[in-house]
């Protein structure tokens, strides 16, 4: 008798604009696979309800499309209050993908964002309120804080050791998974530490001395070296460990790379093995509602969902049924320099799937 793979439930929340496009050519995509899951949708809504929280605290997956300006509070749940504090951010040229650079075949790295710390979710506040506790805050110049004036505002940016040291291990993890693979097992960790050399500087001598206790490869540049370094030198990368600003912006610069902000999947994991998992990109509002979106970013998001929820073959078969439409490069949308709307390219990755 054939083993039978058990059902599996899974959360889908499209947030909006063009999250309720992409997420919507997916589940039917992941409906049409036959892969044995239940695919949930809860209200979303702000707050977001309780009993959406409790599907996706026990669904064993959860898919989200994008937030905007009226849907941000379930990234923040999800991101920031269930703490899925590593997204993990695949940069990854298939052939077919249309990359602005001249030879982008073999761009194949992950980049890792710090999803908790840093200078994220804003702490703001007023000049003056920081000026009446640490009038005496200096800069490296030794100006003091005061000196600004009390007109004016400021943001704080968090570093704690707890936080530098998981991610750092997160890293290790994902650089020896693929040194199983063949990669070189080499983490690059990307900060400011010239210019913060307390709080990116904690970053940067975590990551450096856990990655080295693990036996693998370190290297750190400057956020400014390294945006050139992924455009310039994209396949001597690895595993690129980066603080949370510098992640968000560097994984659009990398998805942009291999093809486009529309290929750019993510994985966000937290403790105990809650993870949810969303495209890089927003709601996109200029193109929102005209069913050209590019869905692969959630399709490849979607894999990572089946690959964390024990489904390897399964998400290795989607990805490659990703591979083979943009060899064949006749379904593509218009970012890709094809004609195909979001449902179509979604449908033709599921004729190549089965
Ligand atoms: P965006 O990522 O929505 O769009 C940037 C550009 O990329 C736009 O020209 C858009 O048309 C294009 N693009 C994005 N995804 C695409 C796809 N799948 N296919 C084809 N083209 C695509 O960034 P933007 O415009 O800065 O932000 C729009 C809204 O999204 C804002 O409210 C922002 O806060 C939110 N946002 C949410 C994110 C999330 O949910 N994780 C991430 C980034 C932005
Ligand atoms: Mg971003």
């Amino acid at each position: 008798m054939a083993t039978q793979t058990p059902m599996k439930t899974i959360v889908a929340l499209p947030g909006e604009g063009i999250g309720l496009e992409v997420v919507d050519a997916t589940c039917e995509l992941l409906m049409g696979t036959g892969v044995p899951l239940k695919i949930l949708t809860p209200p979303q809504g702000s707050p977001l309800p309780d009993e959406t929280k409790k599907a996706a605290r026990e669904a064993d997956g959860v898919l989200f499309g994008a937030a905007g300006p009226s849907t941000s509070p379930v990234v923040s749940w999800l991101r920031w209050e269930m703490s899925a504090w590593a997204g993990v951010r695949p940069i990854r040229f298939f052939p077919g993908m249309r990359s602005p650079l001249a030879d982008p075949d073999g761009i194949d790295y992950v980049l890792l964002r710090e999803n908790s710390e840093g200078l994220y979710p804003g702490r703001e506040g007023e000049l003056a309120d920081l000026v009446n506790v640490m009038p005496d805050l200096s800069d490296r110049t030794g100006r003091k804080i005061k000196e600004f004036g009390d007109e004016g505002r400021f943001a704080v940016k968090i570093v704690t050791p707890k936080g530098a040291e998981r991610i750092a291990r997160f890293a290790c993890d994902l650089a020896r998974k693929r040194r199983a693979r063949g990669k070189p097992g080499k983490v690059t960790c990307i900060t400011k530490s010239n210019v913060l050399p307390r709080t990116d500087g904690l970053y940067q001598q975590t990551a450096e001395r856990i990655v080295r206790e693990a036996g693998l490869e370190f290297e750190h540049f400057h956020v400014d070296d390294a945006a050139r370094r992924l455009v310039r030198f994209p396949k001597s990368m690895d595993v690129v460990l980066c603080m949370n600003l510098y992640g968000d912006i560097l994984s659009d610069l990398g998805a942009e790379t291999a093809g486009g902000l529309g290929l750019a999947p993510s994985g966000n994991f937290g403790d105990d093995g809650w993870a949810y998992f969303e495209s890089v990109h927003g709601s996109a509002p200029d193109i929102a509602g005209k069913g050209i979106a590019n869905p692969t970013a959630t399709i490849l998001s979607a894999a990572l969902m089946l690959e964390h929820m024990g489904m390897g073959a399964e998400a290795q078969r989607l990805e490659s049924a990703v591979g083979r439409i943009y060899r064949d490069g006749k379904m593509l949308t218009p970012d890709q320099g094809g004609n195909a709307k979001t449902r179509e390219m979604a449908q033709a990755v599921l004729a190549a799937y089965r």
